[in-house]
């Protein structure tokens, strides 16, 4: 590869997952590793004795060797739950600087590049919630800083820019409103040029909801020792969920259709079978859970104390936890100036792994994938729309990401006011 060209370098901050990587590797997409770390208990002498480097954390794939090892799951940290690091939490910035650290090096060209023009350090875009407070983008400069003095050349210049904004990118959309949910976080993000503020609704929901209500499911069917864990849950959810168009209509059918549902499952890498029985039904509740965590088909598990998902404030209004997706894209809409609104209706575009559902073969229009949910859902609100999905909800932060990078001028300078260009390092 030739770094002539402006080497840029793109990063995703998800609840979940890290994902990275340098604007050459644009056509496969972005490593991906989880956002966590690991504080391993320390003993210098031995490891001095050993000739071991003692690490105060650890991340990426070694990570699962430590787990193998001690299964000490306290020391294991996953620093952005909701998408906000808090500002005292020192082990949450801790393993934010190895991540991005563990990326820069892993694609660190050397002095020069392959055909031997000098390298200068990269231009970084890294990506974060919409709702990021001010202090986290000061903090993340400032590793970007830190890592370029410990590692020398290996940033030339940092922005940063919301993920939001990042699909709208990559979608080259200017008027819209983009849906980002991801493992633990939904951002609601009306954008016109940029995001509208006043109008974002950032949700405490994703993926991970999901993964509780399939938990629960498991315990109900007497699986106890799988639902906690959180791995295998993750497998049976994507491999057992199903994400219904209409629910009541999908129990229904369901049990007209006794056997038409797969109800005993292999769950892929490990050998264990997952009997559901007459139970099957509930393959659906897992899809709508994060649909809309307010139906009352889950008022039975609330009784027996499992908990919605959190409310959220903002601007001085509540939004509840378990409202409708639906519902906050039209709350989120009808906070942007009226002569907007048609236009931003008109354009919704879902992204992150949280809609990754599909229809299996024999279940079309029973189940549904996420664009033909939500406008099933907006219907049922009284609004005609058209959502769609990108084509790699994983990766299209990422991809948005190099793409913006690459537009930016090199000679255009940071600015606190507007949120944009390049803060210098070197
Ligand atoms: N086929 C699938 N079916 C159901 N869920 C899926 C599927 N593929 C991925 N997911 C879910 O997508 C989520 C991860 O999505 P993504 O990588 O966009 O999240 P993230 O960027 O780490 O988090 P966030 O954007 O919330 O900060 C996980 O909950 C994962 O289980
Ligand atoms: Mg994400």
């Amino acid at each position: 590869m030739s770094v002539m060209s402006k080497p840029v370098f793109a990063s995703d901050f998800g609840t979940s997952y890290y994902k990275y990587g340098p604007w050459w590797i644009m056509k496969t997409g972005p490593d991906m590793i989880e956002n966590r770390g690991y504080f391993p208990k320390i003993s210098k002498v031995s490891a001095e004795i050993r000739g071991v480097k003692v690490r105060e954390v650890v991340v990426g794939p070694e990570v699962s060797e430590f787990l193998e090892s001690r299964a000490d799951l306290s020391r294991l940290y996953y620093p952005m739950r909701n998408g906000i690091i808090e500002r005292g939490d020192d082990k949450g910035w801790k393993v934010v600087k190895e991540l991005v650290r563990y990326g820069l090096l892993k694609y660190h060209p050397g002095s020069t590049d392959t055909t031997g023009v000098p390298f200068h350090g990269f231009f970084v875009v890294a990506s974060l919630a919409a709702q990021a407070p001010t202090y986290m983008y000061e903090r993340l400069f400032e590793i970007h800083r830190e890592i370029n003095e410990e590692e020398g050349n290996l940033v030339r210049a940092v922005t940063i820019i919301p993920q939001p904004l990042a699909v709208a990118i990559a979608e080259r959309a200017v008027t819209c409103v983009v849906i980002e949910a991801g493992h633990g976080n939904t951002q609601v993000t009306p954008i016109s040029r940029d995001v509208i503020k006043a109008a974002l609704i950032p949700l405490n929901r994703g993926g991970s909801d999901s993964d509780r209500i399939a938990a629960q499911i498991l315990k109900d069917l007497g699986y106890s020792d799988l639902a906690r864990e959180e791995k295998f849950v993750r497998i049976f959810k994507e491999s057992v969920g199903l994400l219904p168009l209409n629910i009541e209509k999908s129990i229904e059918w369901t049990k007209d259709h006794p056997s038409a549902l797969q109800s005993v499952f292999k769950i892929p890498g490990t050998t264990v079978e997952v009997d559901m029985g007459d139970k099957v039904w509930q393959r659906f509740l897992i899809g709508e859970y994060f649909f809309n965590p307010g139906h009352e088909i889950f008022e039975s598990y609330y009784v027996r104390g499992f908990t919605p998902p959190k409310d959220t404030l903002v601007g001085g209004e509540v939004i509840p936890g378990d409202v409708s997706l639906a519902e906050a894209v039209k709350r989120a809409i009808s906070k942007t100036p009226v002569e907007l609104q048609s236009s931003i209706a008109k354009n919704i575009i879902l992204s992150g792994g949280g809609f990754n559902w599909s229809v299996p073969k024999g279940l079309e229009g029973i189940a549904a994938d996420s664009p033909t949910k939500m406008k099933f859902m907006m219907r049922e609100l009284g609004l005609d729309t058209q959502p769609k999905m990108v084509s790699d909800p994983q990766f299209s932060v990422w991809r948005g990401a190099i793409v913006y990078g690459m537009a930016i001028g090199e000679g255009i300078k940071w600015d606190w006011r507007k949120m944009e260009g390049w803060l210098y390092l070197s």
